[in-house]
């Protein structure tokens, strides 16, 4: 049994098809601690979102589990809270119902004042303050996104699963928006899982990056740890020393390693590598290439 406050064990998703099987990924093994930020990145299509959406309750495994806090997680759960890639708000309602919709079904003994108000506080977070009776088809992209947001923080979940959650939003915004996540990560003690294709989004969140192979038959072949120390600034945490050599690391990864470790042998079966560039000296201290690393993604 694993002790993890997270663990997700054996899992693969196949699609089966009359000329040959399509093995997304096989033998995905994750154990996240409570209070863990994990971050995972690799290229388009290899699973992440459907690795996510298991860990969800939203889809099923073709063979694996997840164990949330030592139970099975299976079907949806408000202990899990979920922002997808592209926002899923109910259209008919304002953003503040949409955000209050789950805070009732979580609180069911408020009044309405309190749900109202809570929810409220949690728009205004993600700086929604002047749009909570406005719906969705009223709101840009990036104001819808920040409601899913807020409507995932809103209800405390025990877990927060964040697919690309960031991706849509302006780079002012998005910082913003990462400020106020970490802040209530560290004032909350939620255990986070993130999906991003943002190197240096994943440097200043996580506790640990893991890194999926590509696809037919990904894996997660290594987990990287970022031992830069917190709280992390996004002016000065690129004068840590560390931090090129962890930025190093995952970019070489995405632009060569992920393809080369692809295919159903190439990581070692569903064992991760645990690496710590930042004190392990086995990265170089070339500055990365951005160009090479967007054109592989
Ligand atoms: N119904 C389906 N039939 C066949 N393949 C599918 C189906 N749904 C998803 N896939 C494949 O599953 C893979 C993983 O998708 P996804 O989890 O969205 O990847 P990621 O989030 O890493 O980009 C993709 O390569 C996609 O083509
Ligand atoms: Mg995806």
């Amino acid at each position: 049994m694993s002790s993890h406050f997270v663990s997700v064990e054996g899992l693969s998703k196949v699609y089966p098809s009359k000329a040959r099987d399509l093995i997304v990924f096989e033998d995905v093994n994750i154990g996240i601690d409570k209070g863990e930020f994990v971050c995972i990145i690799g290229h388009s299509g290899c699973g992440k979102s459907t690795i996510l959406n298991v860990m969800a309750g939203l889809e099923i495994p073709s063979s694996g589990t997840v164990i949330m806090d030592g139970k099975e997680a299976t079907g949806p759960s408000l202990d899990r809270g979920v922002v997808f890639q592209n926002y899923s708000l109910l259209p008919w309602l304002t953003a503040l119902q949409n955000v209050s919709f789950g805070v009732k079904a979580r609180w069911p003994q408020w009044s309405r004042s309190e749900v109202e108000a809570h929810s409220s506080r949690f728009l205004s977070m993600v700086g929604l303050s002047k749009s909570l009776h406005q719906k969705p088809s009223e709101l840009s992209g990036g104001m819808r996104q920040r409601v899913s947001i807020a409507r995932a923080f809103a209800t405390s979940p025990k877990l927060l699963l964040l697919d690309e959650p960031f991706g849509a939003l302006d780079a002012l915004t998005r910082g913003m928006i990462q400020d106020e996540l970490i802040k209530i990560w560290s004032e909350t003690q939620q255990t986070v899982f993130m999906i991003t294709h943002d190197v240096d989004e994943a440097i200043l969140l996580a506790d640990r990056v893991l890194l999926m192979t590509n696809g037919p038959s990904a894996h997660v072949a290594e987990s990287v740890k970022i031992s830069l120390p917190r709280p992390r600034d996004r002016g000065t945490i690129i004068d840590d020393p560390g931090y090129y050599k962890i930025r190093n690391y995952l970019v070489n990864f995405l632009v060569k390693r992920s393809g080369e470790l692809s295919g159903s042998n190439g990581g070692g079966g569903g064992s991760t590598r645990q690496v710590d560039p930042a004190n392990e000296g086995n990265s170089s201290d070339e500055q990365p290439q951005p160009a090479a690393y967007r054109a592989a993604i």
